[in-house]
């Protein structure tokens, strides 16, 4: 198969990063027979550097035209200071909003090899961690009406709102439904139906749509219990549905429950096949250009490109058992490293990795 991929290196590691990512995917190309092009493409603060804009409209006319896009990271303390719309996160904002891209996969697994990493008592973990946010990725109060203003008395007051419309919801309840059928069926829906008058529309329409899959374990769960119950009893979970905020704090909690922020992908996806994969961490401005970073994120990025938007599923196993060879072979990146194992860079991980594809 021929399949054109737009390239977001972004900031910071993320060129680092996506370079081992494609080191990997040239190698599944190369062994199964299938041809990648690439079309390097700028977001973020590097976008800004060259166009002043976070989110040139190139950039979205290439991701549109492409079969997906893989991105590294964007960001860093050099336009920290840029006002919101001008900032590089505005730019990720724009390009899943401009892709439609509604359902942000993030999963979330203990991988028995860095069971040391993780942070809870391993009578808490001894059931395992193996779940996946869906978060909804285009909604809710990232994407609501926002104002800044100064009232006749002097009062600064800034608000944003989180608004939800009935199809919204049933969109990406319907894409956490099919997920748990391909995984052990259960659903927890996250909402603050107590308080949010958009989480009780929320809370409604899931229960709508889980009628239709009676073969699915459903229940609500309020987003701060959700919270406490990650870390009390995270082996309970399958698959989590929840708004564009709780989701992007519940999926970095459940992620450092991991212990390894470096080893999770994720994708963002649509209506049509068309996705964007990313690692959840950031760009690490602190190592970037080290070569120290941990590319396994981007790398298993690639496996989900592969897995949801090509169809290549075992394309993508072999990428997930190459990174599980390499772990079990004891190769460790510093963020992960750990006593009697054999600390790596960044592109000799992807040396590693690629290997044994
Ligand atoms: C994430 C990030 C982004 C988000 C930021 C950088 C805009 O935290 O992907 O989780 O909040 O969605
Ligand atoms: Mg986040």
């Amino acid at each position: 198969m021929e399949k054109k991929i737009a390239v977001i290196k972004g900031d910071g590691i993320g060129p680092e990063i996506v370079t081992e990512a494609l080191k990997v995917l040239d190698k599944v190309g190369e062994k199964y027979g299938h041809k990648f092009e690439y079309t390097d493409v700028l977001m973020g603060g590097c976008a800004i550097d060259v166009t002043g804009e976070p989110l040139p409209k190139e950039t979205v006319d290439v991701c549109l035209a492409s079969d997906s896009v893989l991105l590294g990271a964007v960001g860093g303390p050099k336009w920290d200071t840029l006002p919101g719309d001008k900032r590089p996160e505005a730019g990720l904002l724009g390009i899943r909003g401009a892709l439609k891209l509604f359902a942000n996969i993030r999963p979330a697994k203990l991988i028995p090899a860095l069971k040391g990493a993780c942070p809870l008592k391993e009578e808490i973990t001894e059931n395992g961690l193996d779940l996946v946010i869906v978060r909804e990725l285009i909604g809710g109060a990232y994407f609501g009406k926002r104002d800044t203003h100064v009232d006749e008395n002097g009062v600064k007051t800034a608000s944003d709102s989180m608004a939800y419309s009935d199809y919204e919801v049933e969109r990406i309840a319907r894409v956490a439904f099919d997920m748990a059928r391909k995984r052990r069926s259960k659903v927890h829906s996250v909402d603050k139906a107590n308080v949010l008058d958009s989480s009780r529309l929320w809370r409604e329409v899931t229960h709508k749509v889980a009628a239709e899959y009676p073969d699915v374990e459903f229940s609500d769960i309020l987003v701060d219990n959700t919270a406490m119950q990650l870390v009390h009893n995270p082996a309970q979970f399958d698959v989590i549905v929840t708004e564009n905020l709780f989701g992007d704090i519940l999926s970095d909690e459940a992620s450092m429950i991991t212990g390894s922020l470096g080893m999770i992908p994720s994708a963002s996806l649509g209506e049509g096949t068309l996705g964007l994969y990313e690692p959840i961490h950031g760009s690490a401005p602190d190592i970037a250009g080290q070569n120290k970073a941990n590319p396994i994120a981007t790398i298993l990025s690639v496996a989900m490109m592969l897995r949801y938007s090509f169809d290549m599923a075992a394309e993508a196993d072999a990428i997930e058992a190459a990174v599980d060879k390499v772990l079990n072979n004891g190769y460790r990146t510093g963020d992960i490293m750990s006593e009697g194992n054999k600390l790596v860079s960044c592109s000799e991980m992807g040396d590693l990795v690629a290997a044994e594809i």
